[in-house]
């Protein structure tokens, strides 16, 4: 089966590798060479992901029969629609379908009109007098996003990356004078701590990924400013050491009810789609669904998936899925990203990587090519993360053990690395915390 695969992430990288364990012939585009992917590929074109008509002629000279979209510019820009009116099954939502990531205020609105739990204070604004007036109004902390897409980084939390109102407001003006943002949403800020809970969907049917958790912020500690995600971990149960069964179940009833609105809408929502939830003393709330795989997380789950990921793409498309047929190894995971020193403010792009790709074999871990460029037999860093590392083991502490012994047989003068990710006493740090909410 011929698959066309759009994106040169990590995540991109483990789906082709997903798809290439089930015997699918892959043909991908993608902007960077991501020397993984294009080690898969029988043919690959290096586009800008969001050129609809360059990617579609390129699924024609190759006939690809179904297609996987890793990153959420081509949904927004249109590429599932077009692919589909050219005969190619999508295991992505179509552009109508994608807006519930594309635009903040249009899951708020879905999830409360329908009445969907988890829903939290929100409002949406487009200009600066509403926007001062309600930040006024609010006698508690909140948070500020672009409605749009930022790549998530443009998200900002008042206590941590906002103080006081001036600043906030400023972030507010920032936000509401920058064209493609679509206006700003101000919410209520969460406590408590986030997961993610990840879910193929037909359309109609929801089939659960194992949990993961996903660390947003820059540096040791959970502290700096967000980015896409510096590394992340999942257990052996397919739950986290501080989530329950009974409120992963909710998680996953938000994200059906989810779904079943969006049907109830017209406009049915096929793919990968990620709930982010934050665990607080009244149980899991939304903070943001996404039209696509997590990355990292991907990269956690989709190493250990034991069913045919290619039969799960035909059967997304098709609008057919069985929760039976879908199953994963019982092993926890740890991936931590190799980055470029400044990202998530000012990366530090265009410099060498070295890396020992049969020493990272030879220890059992696995490791798949980020935002990096492979130049003349030489990798080097984008202004993204450049190379994700994942252990893999009985217990989340042998899967963070592997990782970094995996991590080294990767060096650059320019490179960085969350090690504190994974480690025990940071998941203790998250267990005591939840019990304290609790109590
Ligand atoms: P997002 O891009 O929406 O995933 O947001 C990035 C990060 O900002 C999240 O991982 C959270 O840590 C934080 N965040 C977003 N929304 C909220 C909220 N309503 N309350 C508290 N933290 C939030
Ligand atoms: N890891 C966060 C995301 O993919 O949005």
């Amino acid at each position: 089966m011929r698959i066309l695969t759009v994106g040169g992430g990590g995540r991109e990288h483990a789906a082709v590798e997903a798809l290439y364990r089930s015997g699918a012939v892959i043909y991908a585009v993608m902007k960077n060479a991501n020397p993984g992917i294009i080690n898969r590929a029988e043919a690959y074109k290096l586009v800008d992901e969001r050129s609809i008509d360059e990617i579609c002629d390129f699924a024609i000279e190759h006939d690809v029969a179904h297609a996987f979209i890793g990153p959420e510019a081509p949904l927004e820009a249109g590429l599932v629609d077009a692919l589909e009116n050219i005969g190619v099954k999508c295991a992505a939502p179509n552009k109508s379908a994608a807006r519930i990531e594309t635009s903040k205020s249009f899951m708020r609105d879905l999830v409360s009109k329908y009445e969907i739990e988890g829903n939290i204070k929100y409002a949406s604004f487009d200009n600066a007098e509403d926007a001062e007036k309600y930040l006024k109004a609010q006698t508690a902390e909140i948070v500020v996003k672009p409605i749009g897409l930022t790549g998530g980084k443009g998200v900002k939390v008042q206590g941590e990356q906002l103080h006081g109102h001036e600043e906030t407001m400023s972030y507010i003006l920032d936000i509401l004078g920058t064209n493609g943002m679509g206006g700003v949403i101000i919410e209520e800020k969460l406590i408590g701590e986030e997961f993610t809970q990840m879910v193929f969907v037909d359309g109609k049917h929801i089939v659960p990924m194992p949990l993961v958790q996903d660390h947003k912020r820059a540096y040791e500690g959970d502290i700096g400013p967000n980015t896409g995600g510096m590394g992340s971990y999942s257990d052996a149960n397919h739950l986290l050491p501080f989530v329950t069964e009974e409120a992963r179940e909710k998680a996953l009833d938000i994200l059906e009810n989810i779904v079943e609105a969006m049907r109830a809408e017209g406009c049915p929502y096929r793919g990968p789609m990620y709930g982010q939830f934050m665990l607080t003393k009244d149980g899991p709330k939304i903070i943001e669904i996404n039209a696509r795989f997590g990355d990292p997380e991907a990269m956690n789950v989709l190493p250990i998936l034991e069913s045919d990921f290619l039969a799960l793409v035909k059967g997304m498309a098709a609008g057919k899925i069985k929760r039976d047929s879908v199953k994963f190894r019982d092993v926890a995971t740890v991936c931590k990203y190799v980055v470029p020193k400044g990202y998530g403010t000012k990366p530090a792009s265009g410099h060498e990587i070295r890396i020992d790709e049969d020493g990272i074999r030879d220890s059992g871990a696995e490791f798949f090519y980020g935002n990096v460029d492979m130049i003349n037999g030489k990798l080097f860093t984008g202004t993204s993360r450049s190379i994700g590392v994942v252990g893999i083991g009985e217990t989340i502490e042998e899967a963070e053990r592997r990782c970094e012994i995996a991590l080294g047989f990767i060096e650059g003068e320019a490179v960085c690395v969350r090690h504190d990710i994974g480690k025990l006493y940071m998941i203790q740090k998250k267990i005591d915390r939840i019990k304290n909410l609790l109590t």
